[in-house]
C-alpha cells in the first residue's frame, strides 16, 4: 500500500512505494485518492514515465482534457505534441520551442479558470530540470477561506468573479484575444469566489488568477481593493507549499482546491515536463 508523507506544510504529500509506470490496484488507487483530497497536492518522485503511462496514471482520475491553447508567441513554432500530454518547456531545438510557458515567472493561478468548466487537476512530469529556479509553489485555498476575517467572509458570500481568458499564466497573449485595458470588460468565465468542493464538500476560495480580475455589480476601485485583499491573505506563506524538483518528481494537484505558481529559471538552463490535465465540473 502507498504511504503518504505529509510535507508538514498547509498542503502537499509525498507517495512513496509506488510505481506509476504499472497499472493502480484498486486498493492503490484508493489510497492515493484520499491522500489526494486530505493534501491536495501529490508528489510521486523517483518515476520514469513515458507520455502513454503519464496519461493512463491520470487517468485513473477522470478523463483528460486536450491541449489548452498557446501563446500567439509560442504557436507558430510549437512541435506538435500529443493532443493530451502538454509539453512545458523554455527549450528551443533547431528553432522550435519544445513546449510553452519558456523561463518566466507563472503568477498565482488556478489552471484555466477562465473557462466555465475548469479542469479538476493537472499532472506536471519532470524530465528535465534546471540547476536552479522554476520551482512550483502551492497554496491551499480552505485554509485560505477559512481564516479569513470574519469581515471579508461575509463580504464575498454570494459573490462572483471574472476570471481572465486574455492572458496565459506568463502573461502573455493568447491567440484571438486583445489587451484587456478596464477588468469591467474582461473575458473570461465567471465563477463564485468561494467555491464547494464536489468530493470533500468543503468551501474554498476561487480566485483563480488575478490581472484582469473583476467582481462584478462593484465599482471597480473596490472591486480592486476586494480582490487583493483576498489575494494577499490566500497567498501569505502559511498556506503555501514549494516544490523543488527532481528529474523524475510527479506532481499531481487539485485545481479546484489549490493555486499555483512557478518561479522563473535562467533562460540559458533547460527544463522539460510533461503535463496532463484532468477533467472538471462547473464550480457551485
Ligand atoms: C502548469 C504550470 C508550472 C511549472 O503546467 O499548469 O503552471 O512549474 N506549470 O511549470
Ligand atoms: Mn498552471
Amino acid at each position: 500500500m502507498p504511504l503518504a508523507i505529509p510535507s508538514g506544510a498547509a498542503l502537499g504529500a509525498d507517495i512513496d512505494g509506488v510505481d506509476l509506470s504499472q497499472p493502480l490496484s484498486a486498493a492503490d488507487y484508493g489510497a492515493i485518492a484520499r491522500a489526494w483530497m486530505d493534501h491536495l497536492v501529490l508528489r510521486f518522485r523517483g518515476q520514469s514515465l513515458t507520455d502513454d503511462q503519464l496519461m493512463a496514471f491520470s487517468r485513473n482520475f477522470g478523463a483528460l482534457d486536450r491541449n489548452p491553447r498557446h501563446a500567439k508567441s509560442e504557436m507558430r513554432q510549437m512541435e506538435d505534441s500529443s493532443d493530451y500530454v502538454n509539453v512545458i518547456s523554455n527549450v528551443v531545438e533547431n528553432g522550435r520551442a519544445l513546449g510553452g510557458l519558456g523561463h518566466y515567472e507563472a503568477k498565482w493561478h488556478s489552471d484555466m479558470s477562465y473557462v466555465p468548466v475548469p479542469p479538476m487537476a493537472s499532472a506536471l512530469y519532470a524530465l528535465e530540470i534546471p540547476p536552479s529556479g522554476g520551482e512550483t509553489s502551492f497554496a491551499n485555498m480552505y485554509t485560505a477561506y477559512e481564516t479569513l476575517p470574519a469581515e471579508l467572509k461575509e463580504r464575498i458570500a454570494g459573490l462572483t468573479c471574472v476570471h481572465d481568458s486574455s492572458l496565459n499564466s506568463v502573461g502573455q497573449l493568447r491567440v484571438g484575444f486583445e489587451d484587456v485595458t478596464d477588468p469591467r470588460k474582461t473575458p473570461g468565465a465567471v465563477h463564485p469566489i468561494v467555491r464547494t468542493h464536489p468530493i470533500t464538500g468543503r468551501p474554498c476560495l476561487f480566485l483563480g488568477r488575478r490581472r484582469n480580475a473583476y467582481v462584478p455589480g462593484l465599482e471597480l476601485a473596490e472591486s480592486e481593493a476586494l480582490l487583493d485583499a483576498l489575494w494577499d491573505h490566500a497567498t501569505q506563506a502559511e498556506h503555501v507549499w514549494t516544490q523543488t524538483w527532481q528529474v523524475g518528481d510527479l506532481v499531481l494537484w487539485d485545481n479546484r482546491a489549490a493555486l499555483h505558481r512557478r518561479e522563473e529559471f535562467a533562460g540559458s538552463t533547460r527544463r522539460i515536463m510533461h503535463r496532463t490535465q484532468i477533467s472538471g465540473d462547473r464550480p457551485f
